[in-house]
């Protein structure tokens, strides 16, 4: 499924769309917390997009996961991201691109992304952008 901004359908939207269509193909259960209320620049929705779409792809291929949740707050200090899910987890040293891009991502546009995993427990991938 495409995951991009269009003038017509914003993030909210698009996210609610892409993780339905997700757990469909998957099996995965996602439950949804939370979704932004209001626009965000789309230079921030990119990245959340890309983020969610890396996120869940490690999810899908690695996590055993049964469940997993999402939520996207717009809050002052910026929009904050978790993905978390309760497969079993990895350890904290593990290294990829996937890994590495989805931090890029985040620190090209003053944020921040940080990964807790638990062996056993599952894995949160968090994040915070400012919003300008
Ligand atoms: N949600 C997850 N659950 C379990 N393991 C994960 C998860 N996300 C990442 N990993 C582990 O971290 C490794 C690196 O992830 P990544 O950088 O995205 O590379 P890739 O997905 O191409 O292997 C994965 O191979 C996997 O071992
Ligand atoms: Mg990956």
């Amino acid at each position: 499924m495409q995951l991009h901004l269009d003038e017509q359908r914003g993030l909210s939207q698009l996210l609610e769309d892409y993780l339905g269509q997700w757990e469909d193909r998957t099996g995965i259960a996602v439950e949804v917390w939370a979704l932004p209320g209001r626009n965000v620049p789309s230079q921030v929705a990119e990245v959340v997009l890309s983020t969610v779409r890396e996120a869940l792809d490690n999810v899908e291929r690695h996590s055993k996961a049964r469940t997993v949740s999402v939520a996207v707050t717009a809050g002052a200090r910026g929009l904050r991201l978790t993905i978390s899910d309760d497969g079993v987890g990895f350890p904290l040293e593990t290294e990829g691109r996937g890994l590495r891009v989805m931090k890029a991502g985040l620190a090209n546009i003053s944020g921040i992304l940080q990964i807790n995993s638990v062996l056993g427990g599952g894995t949160t991938v968090s994040a915070v952008a400012p919003l300008g």
